[in-house]
């Protein structure tokens, strides 16, 4: 890991996501296209009914909860450490859940990594992007397949809702989009029982080209491509996400 405890803490993404403001905002995040994703990953990957998946920045654990009522063994692994202490009281003797940053590589192997919804390039240094993978890759067994899914970042700029207020749980979110310096912004203002809040939201405009050069150097091999949770071929123009499939 290319930075220290201290630092990380410092991260926009270290702090946002441990707050409970980000829940509260993203608390309609939709519970049942995650499982919809999840029956057509796995049924793609073929993977045996004993399966060890790692769900990596696991978030409130969405997904890993439903990977693991198919009978999957699952662990959920996110930096926040609200969010797993939330997700933990869903744990049983398949699921599991733990405080890890994505840069580390894990003990155990596995034979399907998932790093879902837009969980990646939050980092400043590319090294670190890199890192990640190599990480993933070194915590798959021999036959394991890892899936990145990503924004399309061509759909989301030509797409981008500037401006908007949302009104959640009586917080009035006032959220600001725009694109700059390769990056895309999502700045969060409210106030919430008197005290202003700002939070911003940065994450590397990542293309399929970007990930194919980190993929290359990283030595792991990218054996497929979908632009949308039905895993239909992807469009650079139109396809929702961009969902990658390497090992
Ligand atoms: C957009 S959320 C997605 C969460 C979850 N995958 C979902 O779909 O609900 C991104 C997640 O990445 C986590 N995260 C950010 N940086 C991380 C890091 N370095 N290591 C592990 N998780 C990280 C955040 O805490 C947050 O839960």
């Amino acid at each position: 890991m290319t930075e220290n405890k201290n630092s990380i803490n410092q991260k926009w993404y270290a702090s946002w996501f441990d707050t409970p403001f980000y829940h509260i905002l993203y608390k309609d995040r939709d519970y049942q296209e995650a499982q919809y994703f999840m029956d057509n990953l796995t049924g793609y990957l073929n993977l045996p009914e004993e399966a060890k998946i790692l769900d990596l920045a696991c978030g409130k654990g969405r997904h890993s909860i439903y990977l693991n009522s198919l009978g999957y063994e699952v662990t959920g692994a996110d930096l926040s450490e609200n969010s797993i202490a939330e997700a933990s009281q869903f744990e049983n003797e398949k699921l599991h859940f733990k405080v890890h940053d994505m840069r580390d590589i894990c003990e155990e192997k596995y034979d399907a990594i998932f790093n879902l919804f837009t969980s990646f390039g939050y980092f400043e240094n590319d090294e670190d992007n890199l890192t990640t993978i190599k990480a993933i890759h070194n915590s798959l067994n021999e036959t394991g397949f890892a899936c990145i899914d990503f924004m399309n970042v061509d759909y989301v700029i030509a797409n981008l809702v500037p401006e908007e207020i949302k009104t959640v749980e009586d917080i009035d979110f006032h959220i600001k989009r725009y694109v700059k310096d390769n990056h895309i912004f999502k700045e969060i203002a409210f106030t919430h029982e008197g005290e202003k809040y700002h939070f911003t939201e940065k994450v590397q405009a990542l293309r399929l080209a970007d990930f194919e050069q980190m993929m290359e150097e990283a030595g792991v091999y990218l054996l497929d491509i979908f632009g949308n949770y039905k895993l239909q071929k992807f469009y650079k123009n139109d396809s929702e996400r961009l969902i990658m499939i390497f090992k």
